[in-house]
This record gives C-alpha cells, structure tokens and sequence, in this order.
C-alpha cells in the first residue's frame, strides 16, 4: 500500500495534538506538529525584538531561513498499548528543538500565544514555514513495510499525522484523510485550564518555596481570559487572508465535546484504516 497521510485541523485547543500523537502511535505513523513551528518563528520574533511583525517581516523571514527546527517524536519510548485496567490510551511526548535548542516549554508561554497569529497571518513568514513543513512531515513518515502472517505476506502501510489548520486545505490538499476536530469555546477553555493548573501542581510539589506561598507562581491566567483568548486567536486564524482556518470540503468533522479521548482517537484511526 501506499503511504497515508492523516491531515488533522481544527481551532485552538480542541485537542489536535494530544490526538494526533495517540492516532500516530495506535497506526505506527509519524508526526508532526505544524503549530510549533509557526510558535518557534514567534519565538525568534520576541528574542531579536521584532515587535512589529508586519515591519519587521524580511528581517524575521531571514531569521526563520537560517534556523532549523526538529521535532522529536519517539512512541517507542512510551507504552504503546492502553493501559490494561483503565482502557486509557497513552500520549507520546514531543520535543521541540530550534537551532538544537530544546523550547518545547517556552514556545507555550503567554507571550507566544499572545502573538502567535500575528506571526502566522504573514504571507512570506507562511512560505518560510511551508518548506520546513513539508521536509519535517517526509523525514518523519514511517515507510510501508511487508511482514510474513498466517494469510501470507501482508502489507503494512506507513505514514504521517500532521496537525495544525491549513493542511487538509493548503499544505497537503490530497491527504488520504483529513479530519477537522472541533469543541465548543467553553469546553475548549476549561480543557486548557485543566492542563495548566496540573502544571501548578507538579510546579508546587517540585518547588517547595512555591509550595508555602513564598514565591508568586508563575502567570496563571483564569477560564475567562483563557477562552477570550483562544477566541481571539481563531478569530484571526478564521479571518486571515492568507490559508485561513477553513473546513476542507473532503474533511471528516468530529465534534468531540462529549466524547472521551479514546472514543475519538478510535474513532479517526478506523477511518483511516477503512481507507488503507
Ligand atoms: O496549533 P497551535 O495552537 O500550536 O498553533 C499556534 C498558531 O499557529 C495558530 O493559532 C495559528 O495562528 C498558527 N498555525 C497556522 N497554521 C498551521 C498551524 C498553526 O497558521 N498549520
């Protein structure tokens, strides 16, 4: 069989990483994350003072040019089966490396998701983009392999999963599947104020100063000015003139507001083994 691109887009916070990831492992495909390299060209932005995205563009563009950006995904190093008594699927870990630097935390910061979309509504920061994307999606898709079954040799087809939300429409238009994964605002919000304030959490048991309320933890934004927030950025995303979030025509909508992680990631990888 030939090799299978999964093409995952969708707004802010409805979950396209995490599922990406969990879809990867269950298929044995790679991945990439697209929202961390336009999150590492903000990042670049914010270090050499370009504070003007749209004045600052060429300078900001040779920036990117000269850069490399990796992404490390290794499900091998993680349990690949669900645990046994809960049915939980797991989530590989990524990292993110710019220039070799490991940003994987600080490419989340506020400041980034503050600027992000700014960054990304520029059309040649989006082509600089474009060329890393499509060398990081090739060098991550595992290869189709034969292996010798009780029905004879049998084919297992290899692949990618990229996230982010112009794929299915603009980066690959003739992904074998494309799925637009969607949540309302509010339970998007309360997700990522769920994983902020586990971060607390592991902060406050690492760090006993912070613990006993002796240092200030750090910016800790509430569910309001977090779903205002990714508002502002879908509505940028949304409204952009250059590959604006859209849903592709030949997309698979899945609303997963009510529905657990599993039932989703099950759900996308029988999709795309119906269409293998
Ligand atoms: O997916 P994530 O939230 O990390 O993406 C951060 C931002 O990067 C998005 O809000 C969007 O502005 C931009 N982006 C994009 N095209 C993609 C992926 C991300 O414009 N394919």
């Amino acid at each position: 069989a030939r090799d299978f691109t999964i093409a995952i887009d969708g707004p802010a916070a409805s979950g396209k990483s995490s599922t990406a990831r969990a879809v990867a492992l269950e298929l044995g495909f790679g991945y990439i994350d697209s929202g961390s390299i336009y999150r590492c060209a903000t990042l670049l932005a914010l270090r050499n003072n370009i504070a003007d995205v749209s004045t600052g563009a060429t300078d900001l563009i040779d920036l990117i040019n000269k850069s490399s950006v990796n992404i490390k995904f290794q499900p091998s190093s993680t349990r690949s089966a669900p645990n046994l008594i809960t049915g939980r699927l797991s989530v590989p870990d990524v990292r993110i490396l710019l220039n070799e630097e490991d940003v994987s935390e600080e490419i989340r910061k506020p400041e980034v998701n503050r600027l992000v979309a700014k960054v990304a509504s520029d059309g040649g920061v989006r082509t600089a983009v474009l060329g890393i994307q499509r060398a990081l999606a090739g060098a991550a898709e595992t290869r189709s392999t034969s292996v010798a079954g009780k029905d004879g040799v049998v084919s297992v087809p290899g692949g990618v999963v990229m996230d982010g939300r112009d794929i299915g429409t603009t980066i690959f238009p003739n992904a074998e599947l494309k799925i637009y994964l969607d949540a309302s605002a509010m339970a998007r919000a309360i997700r990522r104020w769920d994983e902020m304030n586990s971060s607390l959490k592991q902060a406050r048991a690492a760090d006993p100063a912070l613990a006993a309320g002796d240092k200030a933890p750090a910016e800790y934004p509430s569910v309001e000015d977090i779903a205002r927030e990714l508002e502002e950025r879908d509505y940028a995303d949304i409204n952009r003139e250059h590959s604006p979030l859209r849903i592709a025509k030949d997309a698979v909508v899945i609303d997963n507001t009510a529905m657990t992680f599993e039932q989703q990631v099950y759900s996308i990888a029988d999709l795309a083994r119906d269409r293998m």
